[in-house]
């Protein structure tokens, strides 16, 4: 394990950087420690074989040894004792270095020699012979001496007249040049230690410029991987890692944008989302949910959760294909606790494309519950309308049938009854085409209404006094009562006794004789005028109360037919009331009579507003 750590250690640029670094220098101090010290040796060895050249020279030099050796005429022992002379007499330069000067006669025989051990005098030496057979003048060779010392052996030849008459040789130790050699060596490689090391040194600390900021940009890349886009790289330096953390800066902080922005547009959609009326719900190509807003929840009346697939979420008549390729509705019905009529939602499936390949569904679920109630009661009231106008129309041919060809105008009695019929049905024909068109009016907001304030008891019983002689001829008293101080409304007088003509000839017609109307406006607490018609007529079932005021809905269309009512006045009434921001309502108890209230706001007036 610790070997592994410390193989990571070195895998770390920082580490390959001094690697790089030391190797390189090592490589440089090696080329440059082999030619120095080939060099070196070139510049001492040379230097020191000169120097026993010049020394050769010097004693093989004319008046010196050359001449002594040439002269023929002294007997050899006599030579020799006097070179031996000449050689130690001048030979007196360096005496401790250990050096040996031999001087030989033209057969290699040592003549005499500078040497302690004498024992050499007489015998050959070998190492001359190459200068004496002429071949070179001198010659320099090497050879390891007694104790393993270095030696250098110099000879050179002694000519008289081109005639080779002796040699020198000098024999020098060369412990001294190969330790000043050493010695420089040693110097070289304690730089070089040093280097290195400073090398090293240098080499982490750079590394470090270079490998800080690079960990620290690692670590905030982390960070922001994690969410975290807020620290930031130090710049410290203007080359190219400072460019390189600037960059890094650059990138998060455009990236916290983007980020922010992103998550701005999600909340946005999913506010979107949220508020929408419709309900919405996405799935993946498989069909499993991914997003789904609240109102697709409340629409369904059940909770889904993401990951559902669709088709659980959804009851539907008829298996939905996967992939979806094109778009397709279907209905379905919900029968809900809460609500007595079953909640119709429409929904819409959409796939989502991307090219050419469905990659999910975004299902669209719309409450139409109301949308169908009221397309059902348009085609109701068309289907009322057409009846209406029919029943009326059916008869007045059926009359002026009879009497054109039935004969019926032979008798002027029958005639008459039949004429008067067939008036009676043309006028309720135009009270219903006149209510009619009032209603469409109503319902496009076309009438104009010329609201003013005006005081309610005198509306109230001009009213009554239109009724009172209808009331009278069925023997009904119609009171009617208010309190003091009653405040004035602000309305329009005709729609206003419209309303109330409806109400108090509701009132007469479902009363029967000898009974009592009452007709009473009071002030209610937050300044309304409360208006009620109440009798004591037939009443009305508790089944019809709750559609009294829908159009055409009569309790006994017969009775209803027969009295002259078309069904609409209930419902006109209301629309009027609520245009002058009323309200209307209806207490009834079958057999025992009917009160119908209504509200109107009263007049402020406009300093006040
Ligand atoms: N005062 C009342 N007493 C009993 N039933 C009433 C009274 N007012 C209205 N109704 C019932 O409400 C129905 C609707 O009234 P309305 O819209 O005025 O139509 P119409 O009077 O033409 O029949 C009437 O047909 C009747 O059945
Ligand atoms: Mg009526």
């Amino acid at each position: 394990m610790k070997f592994f750590k410390w193989l990571r250690l070195f895998n770390s640029v920082q580490w390959k950087m001094v690697l790089i670094y030391i190797s390189l220098l090592l490589i440089a101090i090696q080329l440059i420690g082999v030619y120095f010290f080939q060099e070196l040796e070139d510049f001492y060895v040379g230097d020191l074989e000169v120097r026993l050249k010049r020394q050769a020279d010097l004693l093989i030099s004319p008046g010196g040894m050359a001449k002594e050796l040439a002269k023929p005429q002294l007997n050899s022992a006599e030579k020799r004792k006097r070179l031996n002379k000449l050689l130690q007499n001048i030979y007196i330069l360096d005496k401790g270095s250990g050096q040996i000067v031999q001087l030989l006669d033209q057969d290699g025989v040592v003549l005499s020699t500078t040497a302690e051990n004498k024992s050499k005098i007489g015998q050959k030496n070998p190492r001359v012979t190459s200068v004496l057979r002429g071949v070179n003048t001198n010659d320099t060779q090497f050879r390891r001496g007694p104790n393993n010392q270095p030696l250098i052996l110099y000879s050179k030849a002694i000519t008289e007249n081109d005639q080779v008459i002796g040699a020198i040789y000098i024999e020098a130790p060369m412990k001294k040049t190969y330790d000043t050699i050493r010695t420089i060596n040693n110097k070289l490689l304690q730089i070089s230690l040093f280097s290195l090391v400073g090398t090293a040194i240098l080499g982490i600390i750079l590394a470090r410029t270079i490998t800080n900021p690079v960990k620290e940009i690692t670590e905030q890349a982390s960070e922001m991987a994690l969410g975290d886009f807020h620290r930031k790289v130090a710049v410290k330096s203007n080359d190219e890692i400072g460019q390189l953390a600037a960059a890094f800066n650059h990138l998060a902080q455009h990236l916290r944008e983007a980020l922010s922005q992103n998550e701005e547009e999600k909340g946005k959609l999913e506010s979107v989302l949220t508020n929408m009326n419709d309900g919405v719900i996405a799935t993946d190509d498989r069909g499993c949910v991914i997003v789904i807003n609240q109102r697709a929840g409340n629409i369904l009346g059940r909770t889904i959760a993401k990951g559902d697939p669709i088709t659980q979420a959804l009851p539907l008549s008829e298996p939905l294909p996967f992939p979806l390729v094109e778009e397709r509705q279907a209905y379905l019905e919900l029968n809900r606790e809460d609500e007595d009529e079953p909640t119709v939602v429409k929904i819409t499936f959409t796939p989502i494309r991307r090219s050419e390949e469905t990659v999910g569904l975004i299902t669209v679920l719309q409450d139409v519950t109301e949308e169908n109630k009221l397309d059902r009661q348009r085609k109701e009231f068309v289907a009322n309308v057409s009846h209406e106008l029919r029943t009326p129309l059916t008869t007045i041919k059926s009359y002026l049938e009879a009497l054109d060809e039935g004969g019926a105008m032979e008798d002027p009695e029958l005639a008459k009854r039949f004429l008067r019929v067939t008036r009676q049905e043309s006028e309720r024909m135009t009270r219903l085409i006149h209510d009619l068109l009032q209603l469409s009016r109503l319902d496009a907001q076309k009438v104009r209404f010329n609201r003013q304030p005006v005081a309610i008891e005198e509306i109230l019983s001009d009213a009554v006094e239109r009724f009172s002689i209808s009331a009278e001829q069925k023997n009904i008293d119609i009171s009617f009562r208010f309190n003091d101080h009653l405040p004035k409304i602000y309305g329009d007088r005709d729609q206003l006794d419209q309303v109330l003509d409806n109400l108090i000839s509701n009132a007469v017609k479902y009363t029967p004789e000898e009974r009592s109307i009452t007709v009473s406006a009071r002030r209610r607490s937050d300044g309304f005028v409360v208006v009620a018609v109440s009798d004591r007529g037939i009443g009305i079932p508790q089944k019809d109360l709750a559609l009294i005021f829908e159009r055409f809905y009569r309790v006994d269309k017969a009775r209803s037919r027969n009295m002259g009512g078309t069904g609409l006045g209930l419902a006109i009434a209301r629309e009027i009331i609520e245009a002058h921001g009323g309200s209307i309502d209806i207490d009834s108890r079958y057999g025992w009579g009917t009160t119908v209230h209504f509200t109107l706001p009263p007049y402020v007036p406009e300093v006040i507003r």
